[in-house]
Parts: C-alpha cells; structure tokens; sequence
C-alpha cells in the first residue's frame, strides 16, 4: 500500500523529516524577458557607434556576410529600441517584470573594438537604460558580448582567432564594470558561447570563411574567448564585489537515436562538445576528455601559464538558452537531419517541430536542468527560451492583438517542467523568455520570426509603423508573474 503521511526516515538514531516534493518557484524567484541590442535597438550608427559583425549579416547568422551595411538588414533599425525603450520597459513593468535582459553593444562603446578610450554617448545611453529599469525596480541582466563584435576586430584581427581580443574585451568589461558595476548585479561574458563552433562569424568574429577556418584557429579562438571570460569574472571581482558573473550556453540535450551503445556513445560525445565550456567556466580548467579530443583532431592550443591561471577565476552561476533538443547517431547515414537552433542534429520521431523545424520538447528543459545541476552544482538561470512563430494582429474587444495560445501553451508546457526541475533539487535564480518584445531573428535576420508578449508592426519588407501592441500572451505571463508561478 502507499503510504505518504508523515513518512520519516531514520538513519542512526535521528529521525529525518521526509520533506514531500512540491513544486513550487522559489521566493524571490527572477522572471523576466531577454532581448538582444543589434536584435532590437536599431541606431546602428547613431550617436558614435561603430558597425558590428550584424550589420553585415542581412540574411542571418547562418548566411554569408556582406562587405558593407546594406539597407535591407531589418536590424540597422531594428525596433528602435534606442528611442522607444521608455515606452517598452513601462510595458515590461505593467507584466511585472522582476528581470531583464538585454546585451550592450561592444561597438556603441568601443566603436572599432581595439581603441583605448570609450565613446561617451554610447556609455550615456545604458545610464538612461539603467535608469528607466530602476524605475520600475526591475533587475538587469547584463550580457557582455551577444553575437556583436565591433566590424573592424573582426575585418584586422580575424576576431577571436587573435589573442589581442583578450585585451579588447578586458578593457571593454573594465570600463562596463566601473560606469555600472555598482548598478547592475548579474553579468553574463558572452552570449552562448558554445555556438562558436557552428557559427564562427556570427559567434566569433571570425572572418575566414567556415569552409577554410582550420580546427588549430577554431580552438584556439574559443581558448582565447574562454580565457577572456575567466578574466572578466576576475576583474568584476576587482571592481564590482557585488557582482554575480555567469556564462552562457547554448543548451541542446542530444538523446541518443536508437538504444545502441553506438549512438548513445555518439550522444555523449555530443553532450561532451558542449558540456566543456561550462566545465572549463565552473571548474577552471579543461576537461580531459577534451585534450583527447584535440589530440585526436591534431590541435594543439597555445596555453600560456598566465592562462591557465586565468582560467581558475571561475562562475558564480551558469545560464544557458533552450529551445529544442536532438538526437545523435554513431552511423552517420542513419536519421534525418533537423533544422535548429544554430546547433543540429538528427531528429527525434516523438517529437514535433515549430514552423521553423525546431523540435519542441519541455522534458528536454527538465532534463538540462537536472543534468547541469548535478554536474555543475552552482545556481542556474534560463536565459532564453520561447517560441518562434508567426503572428496576426487582429481585433478583439476593440482593440488590436495576438490570439497566441500556441505560445501561451509552449511556454505554459516549459514551465511546468521548470517547476518539476525545482521540485527535483535544481537551484534556479530565474527565467527570462526570448524575445519578451518581438524583434529581428538571429539565425535568419527575419521579422515574421516573433518570440514577444509585445507585438511590434513591422514587416519583412521592413514596413511598418513599429507601434506596440499587447498579445494575449501578455495577460497571461502578467498573471504568471503575479502568482510566482502558481498560475500557469
Ligand atoms: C539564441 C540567440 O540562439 O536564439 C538569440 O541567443 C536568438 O540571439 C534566439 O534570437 C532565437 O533565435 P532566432 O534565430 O529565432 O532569433
């Protein structure tokens, strides 16, 4: 028979209290909306701002770079969120918001990345940034570098790949961590990290084309990102004692396909890939399973001793995004390859896909929790998650807006495993949806690609008036934040 009242264990002679697993957010718990600057704030020239690695990429992250800025990248204007941000933080507040993020443009501050003093104006404009959140008592969330590195450390250095990024970025942090160091509390050093390895321009800065980048640059590059994001969380230390300095990854759990050691073989391995950029940021050093990688692969990475010791300046939280997971083959012609996330692998029978072929799984979300909790055992943040999905605005009660229940309902079935996560032990500082204000997708520079509560008018063919208006997604994620995720 079950029995469940009262139950104790006992273990010696103390008896200790059964404690019954309810699922519940945590007092205090941060939730928000994320948002990226070249995805939404427009201005991309304005006020002393130098061109970054976006405003070549028309087409999106996966596509080939242009030579110059071309008037048909929707994110030269974005949403104009450099002008209207009073208007879209006062709608974030009417959500109730406790949180949100958004990223500081490296080239709006060091216009060309590599001078040594930093452009005032663009500095000025985060102050009024800064204030408008503090207005409404909500907290910022910081992401250092989002997929933006300044144009120019990518066209003379081949971004990433040069050790002298080190440096910029040092110096970049440095003058973020003394302007707002004693404002803002979480950090984040880049942006998915990981993606490096699928999107070496997007991710890197990295000029060479994919096809001709070697594995030697690829690693090395991501050594000097991993070594320049260790020396952040030193100097935030430094300068901003208060300060909670996380990494980002771009989380993917990859089942294997079938139940054969092959492939799930071939799914640790996939785990593994992205498993070592949180490892090198929570433990300080490489994994050994990576140095066996490189070895395998003929790579050798020029360490220093100065960057191993770097490297030993380590996180004090882990934030990720997730959108989807995979699944993973040892035999390579087996499976059918997915559409994702800027990752990809082969996908999964049991699960469906969002109109842009991403496979939608909230066990996945569980699962990635348990799983960097149990590895990691340092708080955890989502970063990013939600739906890409194509919106009409229509009228209801008079009034113009999205009929989003797929939305509602995608977001609805996350949390309720986020809430199963937290009941299985997992310490989680907060959830910040993507794109809580619609913007310019990433992966494919797209309008029509909406994540928000916000509706902005704006088209593809870069139309529009951008006036926001309210979806229906809106009440809900107000009533969601309201009830600290009892009603979801
Ligand atoms: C993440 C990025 O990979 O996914 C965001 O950090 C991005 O910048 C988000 O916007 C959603 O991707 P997309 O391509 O649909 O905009």
């Amino acid at each position: 028979m079950h029995q469940e009242q009262n139950i104790t264990h006992t273990l010696n002679t103390q008896p200790i209290p059964m404690v019954k697993p309810h699922a519940e957010f945590p007092l205090g718990f941060l939730w928000g909306g994320a948002t990226a600057a070249n995805q939404c704030e427009g201005a991309w020239d304005k006020d002393g701002k130098g061109p970054s690695i976006q405003d070549v990429l028309p087409r999106g992250g996966f596509n080939p770079r242009t030579a110059t800025p071309t008037p048909d990248n929707l994110k030269l204007e974005g949403i104009d969120f450099y002008h209207r941000y009073p208007e879209d933080i006062a709608l974030l507040a009417e959500m109730g918001f406790k949180v949100f993020r958004f990223s500081i443009a490296w080239s709006r501050i060091f216009p060309h990345g590599d001078e040594t003093e930093p452009n005032e104006a663009g500095l000025a404009f985060y102050d009024r940034l800064l204030d408008e959140l503090e207005k409404y008592g909500i907290e910022p969330l910081v992401t250092i570098s989002h997929y933006e590195t300044p144009l120019h450390l990518a066209e003379k250095y081949n971004g990433w790949v040069s050790r002298k990024l080190i440096s910029f970025y040092e110096r970049y942090c440095r003058v973020l961590f003394e302007r707002y160091g004693h404002r803002v509390k979480y950090w984040l050093t880049f942006n998915e990290i990981n993606s490096v390895l699928h999107v070496p321009f997007m991710s890197g800065g990295i000029s060479t084309p994919k096809g001709q980048l070697t594995e030697q640059q690829l690693y090395q590059a991501i050594h000097h990102e991993l070594v320049a994001s260790a020396r952040a969380t030193r100097l935030a230390r430094e300068l901003a004692p208060d300060a909670r300095i996380g990494c980002m990854i771009l989380a993917m759990p990859t089942y294997p396909l079938t139940p054969s050691p092959d492939d799930a073989l071939a799914a640790l391995h996939a785990e593994q890939a992205n498993y070592m950029f949180g490892d090198v940021h929570v433990r300080g050093a490489y994994p050994g399973y990576f140095m066996r990688q490189l070895a395998d692969k003929g790579v050798q990475l020029e360490i220093t001793e100065q960057d191993r010791q770097d490297l030993k300046n380590t996180v004090d939280f882990v934030s990720f995004s997730y959108y989807m997971s995979t699944c993973a083959s040892g035999s390579p012609a087996r499976g059918e390859r997915e559409a994702g996330n800027v990752l990809g692998g082969v996908s999964n029978p049991h699960l469906s896909a969002s109109e842009w072929g991403w496979q939608i799984d909230p066990v996945g979300l569980r699962i990635v929790l348990n799983q960097y909790w149990d590895r990691w055992q340092k708080p955890l943040f989502i970063v990013e998650n939600g739906l890409g999905a194509r919106d009409e605005l229509v009228e209801a009660n008079g009034e113009l807006t999205v009929l989003d229940d797929y939305r509602i309902e995608y977001l609805r079935a996350h949390l309720l495993q986020v809430r199963e996560a937290i009941a299985d032990g997992v310490q989680l500082l907060g959830y910040t949806t993507w794109g809580c204000i619609d913007m310019i997708s990433a992966s494919t520079a797209q309008m029509s690609k909406r994540y928000g509560f916000v509706y902005v008018d704006r088209s593809d063919d870069g139309s529009g008036t951008l006036a926001r208006y309210r979806k229906m997604s809106f009440d809900w994620y107000r009533r969601v934040i309201a009830s600290n995720g009892a009603e979801l």
